[in-house]
């Protein structure tokens, strides 16, 4: 009688700890998915990977139709991170972001007295860096792709030729930046049409340009006619952008950072992006807590999780930077005792307070201007890749001739210590700009495995709150057990050590639970509550089948077969 007592204690102990997965809510399909920005960047990937295509040659495929579809974030004139997964579990990363050109100086962004001068790292030609995309998809290609160049670019250069239809969210994208398009570029530029829901834009500057690509190849954009092209049109708007800063650019190899996180085993980007380094370190100080018992978004968890951010944050504020220029301190950012140590002062009575350092006037930007998507494919690589243009449609610079437009990246140096950029990012001496230096970028195309399999593929737009969507995401399926597209749906919070306020997307937290973090001394940002992230995510369900969670703030789409 006794045996079988506790044959029932353990089969019960084993099936509570064993908690049945959630339901799929998204798409799901048997083998192959893209989730992105759009649906048409989504389906070229697709239908790459319907032709016999792998998962890297959809990535070139996406990357480009992003560029064409989704000219806000999508670009072949900014740059990126593309993280991989091979079926059989080996794990790569590119970096292609862009770099400081070779007549960038220091105190470029600074007037006489060292100050700041406000809009030249955003608004100006000198926000450009060197951009990075063409190099990247052709790096991927030349690595891991499968299917000839040619025939990929034929699908992207026949998407711009025929056009893109303007989705509502488009619109209205187009005239709150009509005037900043027009500023810069005048109003014959393609942009600056007045295009309402439902109209076709054909981007035929821009399908010229990759039919060249196509011909040539990758030094096409770097040495060639649009090489120079480019550079006179940068010269012409006061910007430092030469031949020589285009030879030569390379996108490079990386190791990507790995880690663990209770029995997930975790491969984002290491630096020149702070988003592997900052989501392991924490993922390390929450370990010990049991999130899931103290449930989805309730105080307590927002409390720990904030309490986390804001040391990783500030971490990355002082060590963080372009790894081929200065050392970063990885192992020792990550290692469990410097955490442990690190959430020691966590007292769960009370908030913690941010450092002293004096607090730039920042406002928080409202849209996400960067682009994720993930890819998994029929014979199993996973890829997770995050480009951008930094800003909204960049520095709205736009080639006419070569239709498309030019990226700010630059605003993501620290321009003087302690000085906040756009997205209220302060940081030091390891992000100053140097030339060919590659800026601070928060950026965390993930893929996470579990019991040696993949598991998920996730990443997001949204500047400085990459990193703590990322990590809602993964903790919402994990700990909260929630579906794919539950983990996308549901609302997000952010901290960043400076400036010392929680986040909260608009008008859904529980009103209760901000008034019990105020108790305990947590600021709230109460004046901008911005949409947070637009995650585009996979998951792999125990039946091997994928969810996708594309995220509904965006015109996010997941197509698969
Ligand atoms: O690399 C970075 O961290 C930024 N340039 C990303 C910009 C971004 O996500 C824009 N979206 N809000």
């Amino acid at each position: 009688m006794r045996k079988v007592t506790l044959l029932f204690t353990l089969l019960y102990i084993s099936c509570s700890a064993q908690q049945t997965p959630a339901k799929p809510t998204g798409l799901v399909v048997t083998k192959a998915m893209v989730v992105s920005a759009r649906e048409e960047a989504s389906k070229i990937g697709v239908e790459i990977m319907k032709k016999g295509g792998n998962a890297f040659d959809a990535m070139v495929g996406t990357e480009l139709a992003l560029a064409v579809a989704f000219p806000f974030a999508g670009n072949i004139g900014g740059g990126g991170f593309m993280v991989y997964r091979k079926a059989n579990g080996e794990v790569g990363s590119l970096d292609y972001r862009e770099k400081a050109p070779l007549a960038a100086t220091k105190d470029m962004f600074l007037d006489k007295d060292g100050n700041v001068i406000k809009g030249k790292s955003t608004e100006t030609a000198l926000a450009i860096g060197v951009p990075g995309t063409v190099a990247g998809v052709f790096a991927v290609h030349k690595k891991l792709g499968t299917l000839p160049m040619s025939e990929i670019l034929k699908l992207v250069i026949a998407l711009a030729e025929k056009g893109v239809v303007v989705t509502q969210k488009q619109e209205k994208n187009l005239k709150n930046y009509h005037e900043s398009i027009v500023k810069i570029n005048g109003e014959q530029t393609l942009l600056a049409g007045n295009f309402k829901e439902n109209d076709t834009i054909k981007y035929s500057a821009l399908a010229k340009t990759l039919k060249r690509i196509q011909k040539n190849g990758r030094n096409e954009f770097y040495k060639g006619e649009t090489a120079k092209i480019l550079v006179d049109y940068l010269q012409k708007k006061g910007g430092i952008i030469t031949l020589e800063d285009l030879a030569k650019y390379e996108a490079k190899w990386r190791k990507p950072l790995q880690f663990t996180y209770k029995d997930l085993k975790i491969t984002s980007m290491a630096p020149p992006s702070s988003g592997g380094i900052c989501l392991a370190q924490i993922l390390k100080m929450i370990e010990p807590y049991d999130l899931s018992k103290l449930g989805h978004n309730s105080d307590a968890s927002i409390q720990i999780i904030v309490e986390a951010e804001r040391r990783a944050y500030a971490d990355r504020s002082q060590y963080l930077g372009d790894p081929d220029f200065v050392k970063v301190p990885t192992k020792a950012l990550m290692d469990s005792s410097y955490l442990k140590d690190r959430m020691s002062t966590f007292n769960p009575e009370k908030a913690s307070l941010s450092s002293e350092i004096k607090e730039g006037k920042i406002t928080y930007n409202e849209s996400t201007e960067t682009t994720h998507y993930s890819i998994v494919d029929q014979f199993g690589n996973a890829v997770a890749a995050t480009t951008t243009l930094n800003d909204a449609y960049g520095s709205k610079y736009y080639c006419d001739e070569l239709g498309f437009f030019l990226n700010n990246e630059m605003d993501d140096f620290s321009a003087k210590p302690g000085s906040p950029n756009m997205f209220g990012l302060v940081g030091n001496e390891a992000n100053s700009i140097a030339p060919q230096k590659r800026m601070l970028s928060s950026m965390t195309p993930t893929i996470v495995e579990k019991d040696g399999k993949l598991f998920m593929v996730v990443g997001t737009p949204g500047g400085s709150t990459i990193i703590t969507s990322v990590l809602q995401t993964i903790l919402n399926v994990y700990e909260y057990n929630l579906s794919m597209q539950e983990a996308v749906n549901a609302p997000r919070f952010h901290h960043q050590w400076l400036p010392d306020l929680i986040t909260f997307e608009p008008d859904t937290f529980d009103t209760k639970t901000i008034e019990k973090l105020k108790s305990k001394n947590y600021l709230i940002n109460e004046k901008s509550t911005p949409i947070i992230g637009k995650v585009d995510a996979i998951l792999v369900l125990p039946n091997k089948n994928l969810e996708g969670g594309a995220d509904f703030r965006g015109d996010d789409k997941a197509a698969g077969f």
